[in-house]
């Protein structure tokens, strides 16, 4: 019997449709290898820009470029054929103006063949309205970063509540297809899920929005350091670093099984 493996690819509005219904199961993809594991198993990939924390150990999201974002988007989109995926549009790319915002998705879109981009801030209007799907981004944003002085929770007193709130109704307004509503307390998030007709996609939010996005690195442990909310469902720094402890003490002890094994493979 062959394996069933699902090729057609989730659509924007089958994960609009799944607003107050079957969850959203999301999580960031960077590389070919990783997205090839995660791909079955969500309905949508994101090529976030945490990609410039989580690969290349910058210290924030800012010294992000397109160019970057390009990459990672066509290493991801030649992996998956199921999930949806969505590419950030990163610091600096949007910004200055509308049309700024439209060349740059539409670059994104036409360079790597994801389905949607994903702002952190306005212009959503203008893009959606010229044929670009857009997730939005409210609560914490990591690219304001040095705006706000650090990554800071959102919702923490009234104003602050009435901004994220108002955000999400303008973000839905706009057109976006859907919401990541990230860093903000769960009462509040889940005021915003009421609110928006969109599905909202929490990230240290709360457990009824319509769907759940991780950084993949943090949820199977790749790092020493996780944020509170993340629940890791595996250990991978240790199995990777007893890997290398291993293959080290084979390769000094001049004992490379493999080598072995291929030469007894090649002369049979
Ligand atoms: O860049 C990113 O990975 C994100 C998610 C954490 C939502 O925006």
């Amino acid at each position: 019997m062959s394996k069933h493996v699902d090729s057609r690819r989730i659509t924007v509005p089958e994960i609009r449709a799944r607003k107050g219904r079957e969850k959203i199961v999301c999580l960031t993809a960077y590389t070919a290898p990783m997205a090839a594991i995660l791909d079955q198993h969500v309905d949508l990939l994101l090529v976030g820009d945490s990609l410039g924390m989580v690969v290349h150990g910058l210290p924030n999201t800012v010294g992000v470029t397109l160019d970057m974002m390009i990459l990672h988007g066509q290493a991801v989109m030649r992996a998956a054929s199921h999930a949806l995926v969505v590419v950030d549009l990163p610091f600096g790319t949007y910004e200055s103006g509308r049309e700024l915002a439209f060349s740059s998705a539409a670059r994104i879109i036409r360079e790597t063949g994801c389905q949607a981009v994903k702002v952190e801030a306005d212009t959503i209007a203008f893009l959606t309205e010229r044929g670009i799907p857009v997730v939005g981004h409210v609560g914490l944003r990591p690219q304001a970063i040095n705006v706000e002085g650090g990554f800071k929770a959102k919702g923490r007193n009234a104003a602050e509540r009435a901004r994220v709130l108002a955000e999400a109704c303008e973000t839905d307004q706009a057109g976006a297809f859907a919401i990541v509503v990230e860093g903000v307390a769960p009462d509040l998030a889940d005021e915003v899920t009421q609110k928006v007709a969109v599905p909202t996609i929490g990230i240290g939010a709360s457990p009824k929005c319509d769907g759940q996005i991780l950084v993949t690195d943090d949820m199977i442990g790749l790092f020493d350091w996780t944020p509170k909310f993340v629940r890791r469902y595996g250990d991978l720094r240790n199995v990777v670093s007893r890997a290398v402890e291993r293959y080290a003490a084979d390769v000094r002890s001049g004992e490379f099984p493999g080598e072995a094994e291929l030469y007894t493979l090649k002369t049979g």
